[in-house]
């Protein structure tokens, strides 16, 4: 069973998408099963992997997970595709690849809110409108996950900035996050304000569903040549004292305008420049990740295995 990992800062562009998508290609280029999934309307990580033509072919389609989220939302939605019919394998030409197209209107609130008003009025475990929203929102990302869930390695989610619906319930589906940073100040609060908000939202799943997620690590991104400057030292001080050794990857992802200029041609810099110095940095940065998960997961083996399998 895969493991669920989501990519998460609350700040904007600390390098999120650059990082799920060269981490995925990384991983497919050592043979493993990988499944991206884009949680942003802004579509990032689904341009990053193929062409604004084969997105708009998917969403002419209705291969976009929209139709996902539609149709457990809007009874009148044509009941299209399951999730695999969804998922575009082989994506970049690079075996063991895949995404789950994003989509630039992932869900209409009004269609949810009122498809929720109506849950609570004729479903018993939902009673109200605030328990309908929370098992809406336990369930969403799991039950599109549940059906893959076997024929990955990883499946790593590519969240939007910020706090919304899909980043909450992609942490309850999840079994790992990271946390991409900027090595300064605001970037930094980025992550306390997130841990925090997973603190409570774990605390409110508590009595229903406890949540399995837990931090695998801090990357740091984007560290142009700050890295030997004074400021950049103060920074990663204060960082040191609030976060153990564990919680921070040593390898971090310099500024390197090939990682953004692999963009260009709809593939991760890993694929399309593999000999740039940010290419390098993300391999690295794999190798690290892989040791990191071998380690956490024998602790967190028996609560990791529980979350998809025991959805009813
Ligand atoms: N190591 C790097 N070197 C140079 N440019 C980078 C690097 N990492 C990311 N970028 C560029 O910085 C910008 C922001 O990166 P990215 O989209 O990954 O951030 P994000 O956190 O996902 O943003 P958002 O919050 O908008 O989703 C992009 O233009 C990207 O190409
Ligand atoms: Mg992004």
């Amino acid at each position: 069973m895969a493991y669920v990992i989501a990519t998460t800062n609350m700040k904007g562009g600390v390098g999120k998408t650059t990082l799920c998508v060269n981490l995925a290609a990384s991983l497919a280029k050592v043979g493993k099963r990988v499944l991206v999934v884009d949680l942003d309307t802004q579509i990032s990580a689904t341009l990053s992997l193929m062409s604004p033509q084969d997105f708009v072919k998917c969403r002419k389609d209705r291969r976009t997970l929209r139709q996902l989220i539609s149709q457990r939302v809007d009874p009148s939605s044509p009941q299209l595709h399951e999730t695999a019919g969804v998922i575009r394998p082989y994506i970049c030409e690079q075996k063991g690849l895949s995404l789950l197209p994003g989509d630039l209107d992932l869900y209409d609130d009004y269609m949810v809110s009122s498809f929720l008003h109506e849950q609570a009025n004729k479903d018993e475990d939902n009673k109200d409108f605030q328990t309908a929203w929370a098992n809406f929102e336990r369930t969403l990302i799991k039950g599109i996950l549940k059906p893959i869930q076997n024929d990955y390695d990883f499946i790593i989610l590519d969240c939007a900035p910020g706090y919304n619906l899909l980043t909450r319930s992609s942490f309850v589906a999840s079994d790992f996050y990271l946390l991409p940073a900027k090595p300064e100040p605001l970037s930094i609060a980025g992550i306390q304000l997130l841990q925090r908000r997973i603190e409570r939202l774990r605390q409110s799943y508590e009595d229903t569903e406890p949540m399995n997620i837990a931090l695998l690590g801090i990357v740091f991104t984007m560290s142009g040549n700050l890295f030997s400057s004074r400021y950049y030292n103060q920074v990663m001080k204060r960082v040191q004292q609030d976060y153990s050794e564990q919680q921070i990857f040593k390898t971090q992802i310099p500024n390197d305008i090939q990682v953004s200029r692999a963009v260009d041609s709809f593939k991760p810099v890993v694929l399309a420049n593999p000999g740039a110095t940010g290419a390098k940095a993300f391999t690295k940065l794999t190798g690290e990740f892989l040791k990191k998960l071998e380690l956490l997961t024998g602790t967190k083996e028996q609560k990791s295995r529980m979350s998809l399998a025991q959805m009813d």
